[in-house]
């Protein structure tokens, strides 16, 4: 089992890429939110649980769940020691490796594996997704059709 953790601030389809190719490797896959997060988020714990639920429904070998604190004690608590992180383009790198040896430097034991994103997810993040949701651009095909209702609903505006 690997766990993917992230803010998930909201899902979307790059996160759903790499989730679905991982589920070619791994038995099951839990997807932990991170409750502590240093950013600010829009969606809350609740709500962006909500979510990925709803975007995995289907899917028997996916969990969802969250974490408060470190990381690496969430996924000894688990009894794993595999963290699945998606990458992007090279400015993901300096911060993935990072916080990949962080995290080995905590727990020796645990190996983070990094699945490479889909070219078509290679721009896109939940960050910029909001920006572009905040002023009413499309983002229909980015993010899963109930986030896309969310974030419109969120910013107030119809489609
Ligand atoms: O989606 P994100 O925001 O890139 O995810 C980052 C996340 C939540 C995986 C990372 O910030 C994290 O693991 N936070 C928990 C605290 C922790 O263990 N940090 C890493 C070592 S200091």
């Amino acid at each position: 089992m690997a766990i993917y953790p992230g803010s998930f601030d909201p899902i979307t389809n790059g996160h759903l890429s790499i989730l679905r190719r991982a589920l070619t490797i791994f038995d099951s896959v839990t997807i932990a939110v991170s409750a502590n997060t240093m950013k600010n988020t829009l969606f809350t714990l609740e709500e962006r649980m909500e979510l990925i639920r709803e975007s995995t429904k289907n899917d028997k070998k996916v969990f969802v769940d969250s974490f408060h604190g470190l990381l690496v004690d969430y996924v000894k608590r688990k009894e794993t020691n595999v963290i699945l992180r998606g990458m992007r383009a090279l400015s993901d790198f300096e911060y993935e490796f990072q916080m990949s040896l962080m995290n080995r430097k905590l727990r020796r034991n645990i190996q983070t594996i990094f699945m490479m994103t889909d070219y078509k997810w290679l721009y896109t993040s939940s960050t910029i997704i909001k920006e572009a949701a905040s002023y009413g651009g499309a983002i229909k095909g980015l993010v899963p059709d109930i986030v896309c209702q969310r974030l419109k609903e969120k910013y107030g505006y119809k489609s």
